[in-house]
């Protein structure tokens, strides 16, 4: 196994170096940011996601971890480039981060040897950036050529936080975005290698359409999720009618499917907003008038209006009223708040006079630095139930699975429960005023299908 390096220590660089040295790799990990690298070489990891720390403890003798670009290059034939392309105010994307680290491995592979070096751009940037930006960057800084002194790839990633090392270790697809024959082929086998016999589809392209396919696939997600959240308005204002019902039958049609079809709150993250306002920012530079792009951005802000509506819908006024927010980060299972949907539902209980306490079994400690005293922080979810006036669920996290309507009645001012991720069954929560997105009034509507089933039922039973 070769020594390969790792640009950019954020959550893919991590993720990556991890499984590369789980797979036998020695991996050499760089960044700029010296309290991080400082941390990782103590073996802290900066963040959370479920695994990470077992992964990189367990191959702890094949990784290090340095700032300088340089060693990390020089002590390898093949690196990884993940460093982050962070969202300028227009949208468009900033790619100082990226043009300083390619420059640095350029002049870095001025004095490397004869061995040709393979650079994988795994950061996202827009269509026409390996090939226009980064590529000339590189072959000023290094005095080579791509495909004669050095090869260059795009491979975009498609890492999903809380379940990344599971992705990368079984991916659905590889795409390698070549700007050199060579290169492709070096990835090719360094793939087939990396999964030793069980490869998934490998689709070679050039890196202007790797790059395409990356933002195509986050912005179907997107507007998967959009389209499920349009959905849901409409099921809302029709008697018996769930949004949940609806999206498992329409999902079922194989030519739909049914994953990012959950109606909630909206989509949040590093990835998803950020990436549709990209692509729209580059395809308005290419004279070409998305639709579409916007139309998901604007379906996914009514979203954290609309439940903060459902409150409203079953306190009346918000002003003065104590809300129990449950999950911050912007889904389960990670801690990060970039992004997140409850951001902004907060801000608009605070414009309605609300005050509002917080809980998340991960996030707290990101949120405090980015809300600070705007809300209270609640040690637990019982502590953030006390003396509620409404509940609003923002994040599924596995842990609020558990509330029932008993620790609602007991806890509260009184039992009202806005479940903004769809996470319960209402019929479970008898007692307790609830309102959740999709959901459309209950009263009233009786099911003319004699039907077995206890979803179908719950409609019939308050009838
Ligand atoms: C997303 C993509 O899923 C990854 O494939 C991609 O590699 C990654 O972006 C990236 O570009 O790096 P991630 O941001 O980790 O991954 O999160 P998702 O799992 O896509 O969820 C995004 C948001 O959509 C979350 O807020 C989630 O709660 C929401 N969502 C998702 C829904 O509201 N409903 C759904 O049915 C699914």
């Amino acid at each position: 196994m070769g020594t390969v390096s790792v640009v950019g220590a954020g959550y893919v660089g991590m993720v990556s170096a991890a499984c590369l040295a789980e797979r036998g790799h020695d991996v050499t990990v760089a960044d700029k940011n010296t309290a991080r690298i400082r941390l990782l070489g103590e073996g802290k990891v900066p963040f959370y996601e479920p695994g990470l720390d077992d992964l990189l403890e367990r191959s702890r003798s094949r990784i290090s971890f340095t700032v300088s670009t340089r060693n990390a290059v020089e002590r390898s034939d093949l690196t990884f480039v993940s460093v982050s392309t962070p969202s300028r105010k227009d949208g468009a994307i900033d790619l100082s981060q990226i043009r300083s680290s390619v420059r640095e491995i350029g002049r870095a592979l001025r004095s490397k040897s004869q061995v040709k070096h393979l650079i994988v751009v795994r950061s996202t940037v827009v269509p026409g950036t390996t090939w226009h930006v980064i590529r000339p960057i590189l072959e000023r800084a290094s005095g080579l050529r791509v495909g004669e002194g050095l090869s260059l790839a795009m491979q975009p990633e498609f890492l999903s936080q809380g379940n990344a090392i599971e992705d990368m270790l079984h991916p659905d697809r590889i795409v390698i975005g070549e700007c050199d024959n060579e290169a492709g082929d070096r990835l090719e086998t360094f793939y087939k290698e990396f999964h030793a016999g069980n490869a998934p589809p490998i689709l070679r392209m050039n890196s202007t359409s790797a790059e395409v396919v990356k933002y195509a696939a986050n912005a179907f997600l997107a507007m998967k999720v959009s389209f499920v959240n349009e959905i849901a308005g409409i099921c809302e204002r029709l008697e018996g009618v769930d949004v949940v019902r609806v999206a498992e039958a329409v999902g079922l049609d194989s030519r739909i499917g049914g994953r990012f079809l959950k109606a909630g709150v909206g989509f949040g993250g590093s990835c998803l907003p950020k990436d549709i306002r990209a692509l729209d920012a580059r395809a308005e530079e290419l004279r070409f008038r998305s639709f579409l792009l916007p139309a998901i951005l604007r379906v996914n802000d009514r979203q954290k209006r609309r439940v903060v509506q459902l409150a409203r819908r079953l306190l009346g006024s918000l002003k003065g009223k104590r809300v129990a927010l449950l999950g911050l980060s912007f889904k389960p299972d990670t801690d990060d708040m970039r992004g997140a949907p409850s951001v902004e539902i907060i801000g608009h209980l605070r414009r309605a006079g609300a005050k509002v306490v917080v809980y998340d079994p991960a996030a707290m400690q990101n949120a405090r630095g980015l809300l600070g005293g705007k809300v209270s922080y609640a040690a637990s979810l019982r502590e953030c139930l006390r003396a509620a006036d409404v509940c609003i669920v923002v994040t599924e996290w596995d842990e609020f699975k558990a509330l029932s309507r008993d620790v609602l009645i007991s806890e509260m001012n009184r039992p009202v429960l806005v479940d903004g991720r769809r996470m319960y069954d209402p019929e479970d929560f008898a007692g307790v005023a609830y309102a959740a997105i999709g959901l459309g009034p209950m009263s009233g509507m009786t099911c003319h299908i004699p039907c077995k089933e206890r979803s179908i039922r719950q409609f019939t039973s308050r009838a």
